[in-house]
């Protein structure tokens, strides 16, 4: 999705209740682009609807006529929300899914316990899956591995609060998930996700990640930065704003001027280059 149809989703989104920040928003838009870019086609799924603040944007990004979005809730059945994440709600997701479904996007809903769903019932078509259901270890581990199992070679797991206080559960699964399915890797995290990729197809995805040109389009730079950190086996890329930028400063308002500015990083970045000539004597 190009990075203004991804600012007005974005943007609808923010009146929806839920837990997606536009952040989040950008990087789902972000990885739709890098598939797109790629000719990877396939189907949307996401276990953890609540309202569907999330899924508007899933809903967005698959193509009318080919793609198509499924979702899995317990809605109703709260009494089987176990860890008591969220608190989904049909008629509220209906509301918010009316207008991409007017514009002839499919949504497919399965209101139960994802513990209970089987690849035979959802397929194995999907581009990108969402894990944001019940966030118990064994809950979210059995939601990932079935998203694993039901997920294109080329596609890609988004799993939401992977490193939260909160939710201790979500990070054990992913421990234990990467111990069981050394196929997969995680790429990146951020925004109160991670994505995982199978490691053959990771490359394309950092390519694109590893792009400062792309990262400004889909607003990752100032005050954004991104740092490799060891993490299971591999380097994940962390993007992530530093402390001290985060408080409410006149040297950080100066510093987002400064920054956000055209003409003023045109003219640092004239600088820097007259700079890079003379000491590299050219
Ligand atoms: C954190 S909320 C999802 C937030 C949502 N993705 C958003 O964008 O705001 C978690 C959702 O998972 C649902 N849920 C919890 N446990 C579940 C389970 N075992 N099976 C299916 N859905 C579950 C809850 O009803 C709730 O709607």
């Amino acid at each position: 999705m190009n990075p203004t149809l991804a600012r007005q989703t974005a943007k609808l989104s923010k009146d929806i209740p839920g837990w997606f920040s536009q952040e989040a928003s950008m990087l789902f838009a972000w990885i739709d682009e890098i598939q797109k870019r790629n000719n990877i086609k396939g189907d949307c799924f996401e276990i953890g609807c609540h309202h569907g603040k999330s899924a508007l944007m899933l809903a967005t990004m698959v193509d009318v006529g080919s793609e198509k979005l499924s979702v899995c809730d317990l809605f109703g059945q709260q009494a089987d929300n176990v860890s008591r994440s969220g608190n989904g709600d049909l008629d509220a997701f209906n509301l918010n899914m009316q207008q991409r479904r007017q514009a002839g996007v499919g949504i497919n809903i399965f209101q139960k316990n994802s513990a209970d769903l089987t690849v035979e019932e959802i397929g194995n078509n999907y581009r990108v899956f969402h894990v944001d259901g019940g966030h118990n270890p064994d809950e979210a581990l059995i939601d990932l591995k079935l998203a694993a199992d039901c997920t294109i070679e080329s596609g890609v797991i988004v799993l939401d609060d992977p490193f939260r206080m909160e939710w201790p559960g979500v990070t054990e699964a992913l421990i234990r998930f990467l111990d069981e399915r050394p196929d997969y890797r995680a790429i990146m995290t951020g925004f109160n996700k991670l994505v995982l990729a199978r490691e053959k197809w990771s490359g394309i995805y950092l390519a694109a990640l590893e792009s400062d040109e792309q990262r400004k389009e889909y607003g990752f730079s100032y005050p954004w930065r991104v740092k490799q950190m060891p993490f299971h086996n591999t380097e994940l890329r962390v993007f992530y704003v530093p402390d001290y930028l985060q408080r409410k400063s006149i040297g950080n308002a100066a510093r987002w001027v400064y920054n956000k500015s055209d003409w003023l990083s045109g003219t640092r970045k004239k600088r820097a280059a007259i700079r890079a000539m003379n000491s590299s004597g050219a």
